[in-house]
């Protein structure tokens, strides 16, 4: 399975931050944004990622992350995005890099307590379509926001003004190859984006999208509240958790720290 983090767009809700400083680079408590989900990507044991960027400091994200070996990683790929399309967009450019095999994709201002190895268990046990990855929130209207009925997702609306869950749709994503025929098929949202919210509903329809819960916190840092949080959540827990069985206490769970953690 290839690795996805998106790293572009304007990230303009944390303007003036973001005129000269890819939002992706900014500090999130001790680290760049954007080594977050690199980590996370790393930590359910995926080796090829690709990072896409775009807009300000491309150049910046080779310096920051090289080949990648300061993740363990033999060599990292890099893609740039012209303009601010849209996450569907921006996954239109993993095309040639996921070559025909499945992707878990990880939005770069996306931050998780813990890991997605569950999640990405669930989705290599199914043979086709996506799976995605929900969490309670207590403003689903900023986010994709699933209507549920009897345990089973009907719908996905982006952004709603009236949500019909407390669950946002988290920035992690897990997609079978199929997704590049259905990216050509997307129009522009009203706020002239491909979304990847549409996306997820194509997989609906073809009754071929699974979902599972996060556990642990997560948050995503793309406007000045939720940068925040999401800073005074890492200082005060640490990120990317990794809980492992301890041989010895067999009943029991223990807590290590990642090899890039807080
Ligand atoms: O954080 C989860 C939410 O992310 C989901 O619940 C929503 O369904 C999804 O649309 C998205 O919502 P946002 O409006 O918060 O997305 P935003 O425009 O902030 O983009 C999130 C990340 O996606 C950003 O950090 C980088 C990447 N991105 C975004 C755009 C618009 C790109 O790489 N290229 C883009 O053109």
């Amino acid at each position: 399975m290839k690795g996805v983090v998106l790293a572009g767009g304007l990230g303009s809700r944390l303007y003036p931050l973001t005129r000269v400083v890819n939002k992706h680079l900014l500090p999130v408590y001790n680290q760049p944004m954007v080594f977050y989900p690199l980590q996370a990507l790393v930590n359910a044991g995926i080796r090829e990622i690709l990072v896409v960027t775009g807009g300000q400091g491309a150049g910046d994200f080779l310096r920051l992350l090289s080949n990648g070996k300061d993740f363990g990683l033999k060599h990292l790929n890099y893609t740039y995005q012209e303009g601010e399309g849209g996450i569907a967009d921006a996954l239109r450019l993993a095309e040639h890099f996921v070559d025909g095999d499945a992707m878990c994709v990880m939005l770069g201002d996306n931050i998780i307590e813990n890991n997605i190895c569950a999640a990405v268990e669930t989705f290599r046990s199914q043979e086709r379509g996506a799976h995605i990855v929900l969490k309670e929130v207590s403003d689903p209207e900023r986010f994709g926001c699933p209507e549920i009925r009897n345990g089973k997702i009907v719908r996905i609306e982006e952004k709603p003004k009236q949500p019909k869950s407390a669950y946002a749709v988290t920035g992690i994503y897990l997609f079978d190859s199929t997704i590049f025929e259905k990216i050509k098929r997307l129009r522009p949202s009203a706020r002239g984006e491909l979304e990847v919210t549409d996306v997820n509903n194509m997989y609906l329809e073809e009754k071929a999208l699974s979902y599972s819960i996060l556990e642990g916190w997560w948050t995503d840092a793309g406007t000045f509240e939720s940068l925040r949080r999401a800073t005074n959540l890492v200082a005060r827990t640490g990120a990317n958790k990794m809980q492992v069985p301890a041989p010895e206490l067999s009943a029991r769970s223990r807590t290590l720290p990642s090899p890039v953690g807080a």
